[in-house]
């Protein structure tokens, strides 16, 4: 079996990150989406939430898990059987970190090797940064997460 590892801190999910699993899922048997637990950063919604949310979202691809973890990514990657780590790459800014964050999993572990997709052009200025940026001071979040979450994210800033 062809399993992918798509890693992130997924606070919170965004229509680019949707477009890269659901483009992700037709080439791989089975893609897991692996939240990023033990982040420094304070996330808006906990490991759980996210977790959650993204199973809701991706309720209709059949062949994506959503789990959670914590430490290491390449150990992550061993044990759901996984070879391949899937990064989305927006601009050429994105590429310096991911290709270092690459080549030190690859050192890591030699067997894992990192997939780079170009995100749609739609969504090429997107993160859940903007999301977050956005939802504080009350912005229109239609088009940018799934409508189901916008109250969900908004709520979390009243
Ligand atoms: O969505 P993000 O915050 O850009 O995702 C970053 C993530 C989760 C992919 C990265 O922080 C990660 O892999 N963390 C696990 C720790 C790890 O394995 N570090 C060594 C590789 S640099």
């Amino acid at each position: 079996m062809n399993i992918a590892v798509y890693p992130g801190s997924f606070d919170p999910c965004t229509n680019g990150h949707l477009d890269i699993i659901r483009r992700t899922s037709s080439l791989f048997d089975k893609v897991i989406v692996a939240v990023l637990c033990n982040s420094g950063k304070k996330p808006l919604f906990t490991a759980e939430e996210r977790v959650d949310i993204i199973k809701k979202v991706t309720a209709d691809i059949e062949n994506v898990e959503v789990i959670s973890f914590s430490g290491l990514l390449v150990d992550c990657i061993k044990e759901n059987n996984a070879k391949t780590v899937i990064k989305g790459l927006r601009a050429v800014s994105d590429f310096e970190y991911e290709f270092q964050m690459a080549l030190t999993n690859r050192r890591l572990d030699s067997e894992v090797e990192t997939l780079f997709i170009p995100a749609s052009t739609e969504y090429m200025f997107l993160s859940s940064s903007i999301v977050k940026e956005i939802a504080s001071y009350d912005g229109d979040l239609k088009g940018l997460v799934p409508d189901e979450l916008i109250p969900v994210i908004k709520s979390r800033f009243n």
